[in-house]
């Protein structure tokens, strides 16, 4: 089945200017990037983003490191995309992500991980809404 994710290109990515380099990994897994824009969050809006994560010890960093820089937020399209994305991300700490992926290759800390997928059909569709129009998304 086509699905569509919500992808962030995070700050540690941008900084050092490897979007392109990361958009190259992600078409040639077979994803098509259906829309995409460069932006700085402010940190309320991070906070909305990640509000699953509210309890956690590590909240507060995780939205001012996510506010701190611009992001490259992006929906990717492709068959099963969301636990395809998954994959190519690798692993939430790159200590333990597989080579080949993402992380492996880019992210600095669990923290700094680089890049940010959906984890479900639910949460794609949050998430997508969140900083996308249906007349910005060009399938
Ligand atoms: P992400 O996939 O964007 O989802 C939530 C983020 O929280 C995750 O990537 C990590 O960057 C961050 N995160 C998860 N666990 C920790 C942790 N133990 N310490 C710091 N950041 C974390």
């Amino acid at each position: 089945m086509i699905e569509r994710t919500l992808s962030i290109i995070k700050p540690d990515a941008t900084l050092r200017n490897i979007t392109g380099e990361i958009n190259s990994l992600i078409e040639a897994a077979g994803f098509r990037i259906i829309a995409q824009k460069k932006l700085i969050l402010t940190l309320d809006q991070a906070k909305k983003f990640y509000d699953v994560h509210v309890t956690k010890p590590f909240y507060n960093d995780l939205c001012e490191y996510l506010s701190s820089e611009p992001v490259v937020v992006q929906v990717l399209e492709k068959e099963n995309a969301i636990e395809e994305y998954r994959q190519l991300m690798g692993a939430t700490n790159p200590a333990n992500a597989v080579e080949g992926t993402i992380r492996k290759s880019y992210a600095i800390s669990i923290g700094q991980n680089s890049v940010h997928g959906s984890d479900a059909v639910e949460t794609a569709a949050k998430e997508i809404s969140f900083f996308f129009s249906e007349v910005e998304i060009v399938g």
